[in-house]
């Protein structure tokens, strides 16, 4: 049976840790800053041998596209002679994830020393922490946090006695999903509304914050540079499976007892293991069985309960997936922000795809159309389905509409973010948008019906009254 494989949350958890400086140093902290900026490899500066070491670990970014941390970096234009930023991305408003929280609120130097390191790796001398506007104890903490780095001068001018200055800033959101997406990020940084930017040019390594070269990572990626600086890369490629190595968090939600975050080694668990084993989700409630699970954040394509899949010529049941990175694309989904969403047999399959386009009309930033107005009809459509006022032919309508925002005629991917669930859920559960739509139009169908016959059959009694008093 798989088990936690703790990392990142190797003492979050532990009964007596806490956030403050003098426990992370008890427990080894700002040791791999001190290993970092003492590195002197033969054949390159200590920079270039950190991003090859990230390079070599594999790592893939936590945030959502998985998309490889150490090409990321190699993409970086430091010959432009304008100063290269920093920021972590630590919105987290991917409906169903709550794992970076976890680092923020209980282990929050172990971010600061993993960007330290990684500012370090990429000359960079000014970096900023945006954080989701809503984690108003996350910015304070981090604040006070970054005062105690300050302090012991892992910060500021000449960090360590190494020449090396850095300093880092916190910015707090304006609670808004879309900042979330990098380049809506670094608008929302520069002081303007989060609109996100077209790409090309703009892409964040080269023409990012104030259209210098930027790095954006998430708070999961960016606490993994310390570890592969503290263990090689090679070492680290070793976690996980072949090119999905490491540990991810999963944040678990839904109809299953026990719902919360597990730290695992990518690939080493199932979706079915993460859902019904003891160690994990524990289960479903007594009496209930599967019907659905979104295996990426709201965004993600559903997976049905039963799916089979094709995947290196084998036919896998959608529980047996090993969650990953790989598997899941190829299954047709993502693992995304790497939070599971379980749905039992009691969910109303309609009610829940109304709820997500609810949620994704009132997020688009509405800079496309096929966005804005898409992202507006899903919604009202669903919203007359769950309301008594659906059509037999809404399941097409929806689908229409859905797949006529993304595939490269929208700025940025809060396009595919919005109509992929309903492609899905649409796709997978038609029978049950189909009859939601077939019973409202019986009923209006017999209501009408029932109004029609009243006003043909004249109200005899009326008739004698009004005889009566003329
Ligand atoms: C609609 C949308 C929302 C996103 N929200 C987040 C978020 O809350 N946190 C995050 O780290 N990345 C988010 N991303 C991904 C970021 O754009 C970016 O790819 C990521 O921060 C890069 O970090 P990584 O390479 O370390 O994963 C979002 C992307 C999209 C399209
Ligand atoms: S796709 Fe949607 S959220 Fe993204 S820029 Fe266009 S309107 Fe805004």
């Amino acid at each position: 049976m798989p088990q936690e494989y703790k990392l990142i949350l190797k003492h979050a958890d532990e009964p007596g840790y806490t956030p403050d400086l003098e426990c992370y140093l008890r427990h080894g902290g700002y040791e791999t800053l001190k290993k970092a900026l003492a590195l002197r490899p033969q054949t390159q500066t200590p920079q270039a041998f950190i991003r090859q070491e990230i390079m070599t670990s594999g790592l893939r970014g936590r945030g959502g596209a998985g998309f490889s941390c150490g090409l990321k970096w190699s993409f970086v234009d430091r010959k432009s002679g304008k100063p290269v930023y920093l920021i972590c991305n630590a919105d987290e408003s991917e409906p169903g994830t709550f794992k970076d929280r976890q680092i923020i609120y209980k282990d929050p130097h172990q971010l600061i020393e993993g960007m330290i390191i990684s500012c370090f790796a990429n000359d960079v001398k000014l970096a900023y922490i945006y954080i989701r506007g809503e984690m108003s104890d996350g910015a304070k903490l981090l604040n006070q946090c970054l005062q105690e780095a300050r302090a012991k001068n892992f910060l500021g001018k000449n960090v360590l006695g190494s020449g090396y200055d850095l300093e880092i800033h916190v910015h707090r959101g304006a609670g808004a999903y879309i900042c979330g997406v990098e380049t809506g990020l670094i608008e929302s940084l520069e002081g303007k509304r989060p609109y996100p930017r077209i790409k090309p040019p703009y892409f964040p390594a080269v023409f990012g914050l104030w259209l210098c070269p930027t790095i954006v990572n998430n708070v999961e990626t960016l606490c993994n540079v310390k570890h592969i600086v503290a263990m090689g890369g090679a070492e680290f490629a070793k976690l996980g499976t072949p090119n999905n190595t490491g540990t991810r968090i999963v944040s678990i939600s839904g109809h299953v007892k026990r719902p919360g975050y597990y730290e695992i080694e990518i690939g080493k668990a199932t979706i079915g293991q993460l859902i019904f084993d003891a160690n994990f989700g524990g289960g479903l409630r007594p009496g209930r069985s599967l019907k659905a699970v979104i295996p990426g954040g709201s965004s993600a394509k559903v997976f049905k309960a039963g799916e089979k899949f094709k995947i290196k010529g084998k036919e896998v049941d959608m529980l047996d997936l090993p969650y990953d990175f790989d598997s899941l694309i190829q299954a047709g989904s993502m693992s995304g922000s790497s939070a599971i969403i379980v749905m039992d047999d009691s969910t109303d399959i309609v009610e829940a795809l109304a709820n997500i386009a609810e949620f994704y009309a009132h997020e688009s930033c509405g800079q496309c159309t096929p966005c804005r107005e898409g992202s507006l009809w899903l919604s009202k459509a669903l919203h007359r389905l769950t309301h008594g006022e659906g059509r037999a032919q809404d399941a097409d309508y929806l689908v229409k509409i859905a797949d006529n925002i993304p595939g490269g005629r929208t700025i940025c991917a809060f396009g595919e973010a919005c109509a992929w669930p309903v492609q899905s859920f649409v796709a997978k559960f038609k029978d049950e948008f189909v009859a939601r739509g077939t019973a409202d139009e019986e009923r209006r169908e017999a209501k009408r019906k029932t109004e029609l016959t009243k006003l043909q059959t004249p109200d005899l009694n009326s008739v004698n009254s009004v005889n009566s008093v003329q």
